[in-house]
């Protein structure tokens, strides 16, 4: 027993007091510290705490310390179980050694087993150098697993510290990543290699800090002020994913009544169709209590992701941003919704998509970078997508990006549409420019022009600029009053809870990636 209590009190020590002090010191706190903070108390039941590496090559048979610097195990988390692993800086540098990745993915595969959600901890100075290729190979088996259990059991990638080189690429595969602010670094070469090879001078916070990927790359999905707010928001994600793709999400408790009507909602549409909203004001209005865990907050802002519960159901959300680009569909923001429709449809999370937007975004530069492939993983997506959808067109839904939305035509079980609600090919101005070309040109005066286009705009809008063509052809099921719109989301997510749909049987599909 003795000698037990003095084992298991080395290993809690990781590197050592110095180091433990130096973690602190650059406020971060240590692998078990985090560990504890996530988890429930008392739940944690560690796994390999005597490992220790098998190295003895550049003095490292002097420096072997137990666990081997990472912990790894399972606990709860509001009771429910989780598998993780939280690498230990205070150990060299957090590297990752040989018996380090097998200590990784023995609880990797137990999640799958079992069916738990994974969370990895990183901080870590990359492959353990002393190792070589024995280290690599590492990184390898855990990238493998990445991949099997993508899909399967959800996976979330915390960084509080660096996460240089390949190492990046494990929380690349997982489904979510939080970064803090100042001491999370990611990036494939650091800035020592980027001087080297290109000559550009970056520091680590300019290259790959936590607002770098939220705002710039859209590498990570939340970021916390600090490590504690970062663990907030893991245990806030996880409230409203299942444990594995085999289970429906948790329904929670709900004070909130679901026949809530906000009368607000009648005139928050502005009477100019050109004026913008802010689409979040909606997304409070009609959730739970007005919560809404928003995911890539700072990234692609004409897209709004993210999760909420309608009378305790977790629903994800996907909305348009008029307030940002005119709420027009691009390049990154087709990719962050259409990562987010397919993560919600492997964990069998109804969507919820509310729709003004007025095309694609036009311009040399998305044509250029591949604006059609990425556009259609959106289309694809939805496309593909079997869990309950449904859509609310609260104003524009023009052209190719009103199919792409979720529309009836690819599968949109319940298709709303607001009085405000304006489905057509284009907006009314582009489409007189088109269709009264020869008329214009004919007119030299230019007050003449404006006067022309806009009393042939009005009578376009007459037409199209409402809910009531698609209406009559069926490409909407209802028009409903704005105010009512929760109650009518909450009782079409009850009716759809037993939806079952199915995509025919292949290997996988070919996105166009
Ligand atoms: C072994 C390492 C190490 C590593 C750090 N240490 N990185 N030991 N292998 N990769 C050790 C240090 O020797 C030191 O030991 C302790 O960890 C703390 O490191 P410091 O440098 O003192 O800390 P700090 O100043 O905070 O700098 C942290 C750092 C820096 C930025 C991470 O250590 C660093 O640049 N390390 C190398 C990063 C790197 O290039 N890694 C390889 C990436 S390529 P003592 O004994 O003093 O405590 C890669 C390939 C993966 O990972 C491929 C996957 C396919």
């Amino acid at each position: 027993m003795k000698r037990l209590i003095a084992e298991r009190e080395k290993a809690r020590l990781g590197g050592g007091e110095k180091r433990i002090e130096a973690q602190h010191k650059k406020g971060k706190f240590t692998a078990r510290e985090r560990v504890n903070m996530l988890l429930d108390e008392g739940s944690f039941e560690e796994y390999d705490m005597f490992v220790t590496h098998r190295t003895t090559d550049f003095g490292l048979d002097k420096e072997n310390f137990l666990s081997d610097g990472v912990i790894t195990g399972h606990g709860t988390i509001d009771g429910r179980l989780v598998y993780l692993f939280a690498q230990d800086f205070t150990v060299l540098g957090g590297s990752l050694s040989e018996t380090n990745a097998l200590k990784i993915c023995k609880v990797m595969d137990q999640a799958m087993k079992v069916g738990a959600p994974f969370i990895g901890i990183n901080d870590s100075g990359g492959a353990r150098i002393q190792e070589g290729v024995r280290s690599l190979a590492g990184y390898g088996s855990i990238f493998q697993r990445n991949v099997m259990a993508s899909g399967v059991i959800p996976q979330i990638s915390a960084i509080f510290g660096p996460c240089a080189g390949g190492a990046v690429y494990s929380p690349a595969l997982t489904d979510f990543v939080v970064m803090v602010e100042k001491t999370s670094h990611m990036f494939v070469t650091g800035p020592k290699v980027v001087k080297t090879v290109t000559g550009e001078s970056i520091s680590e916070e300019d290259l790959g800090g936590a607002s770098v990927h939220a705002t710039k790359s859209g590498v990570t999905h939340f970021v916390g002020e600090d490590e504690m707010e970062g663990i907030l928001l893991i245990k806030k994600l996880l409230s409203y994913l299942p444990q594995n793709n085999l289970e429906e999400p948790p329904q929670t408790f709900c004070n909130d009544p679901a026949d809530r009507l906000d009368d607000k909602l009648n005139s928050i549409i502005p009477e100019k169709p050109s004026i913008p909203y802010d689409i979040k004001d909606i997304i409070y209005s009609i959730a739970d209590n007005g919560e809404f865990l928003e995911v890539q907050r700072q990234y692609a802002r004409n897209i709004v992701v993210g999760f909420v519960t309608f009378n305790g159901i977790s629903t994800g959300i996907v909305a348009n941003q008029p307030n940002y680009l005119a709420g027009c569909l691009d390049i990154d923001a087709s990719r962050k919704a259409a990562r987010f429709v397919r993560f919600c449809d492997a964990f069998n999370i109804p969507l919820v998509t509310l729709v003004d937007v007025p095309g694609f975004l036009p311009g040399s530069a998305q044509e250029f970078d591949g604006i059609i492939t990425n556009g259609a993983k959106l289309l694809f997506a939805y496309a593909e997508a079997t869990v309950p959808k449904i859509t609310v067109i609260l104003r524009k839904a023009y052209g190719g990006a009103y199919i792409v939305m979720s529309s009836k035509m690819l599968r949109g079980d319940i298709n709303y549409a607001w009085p405000t609600a304006e489905i057509a090919v284009m907006g009314p101005i582009g489409a007189i420019e088109v269709l009264m070309n020869r008329d214009l040109n004919a007119i030299e005066d230019l007050e003449e022009r404006a006067k022309f286009v806009a009393e042939n705009a009005a009578e376009y809008r007459e037409k199209f600029a409402n809910p009531y063509q698609a209406a009559k052809f069926g490409y909407i099921d209802d028009i409903i009053e704005p105010r009512n719109t929760r109650f009518r989301i909450i009782r079409a997510l009850q009716t759809l809870s037993t939806k079952k749909d199915q995509n025919p049987p292949k290997k996988h599909s070919t996105i166009p990636l």
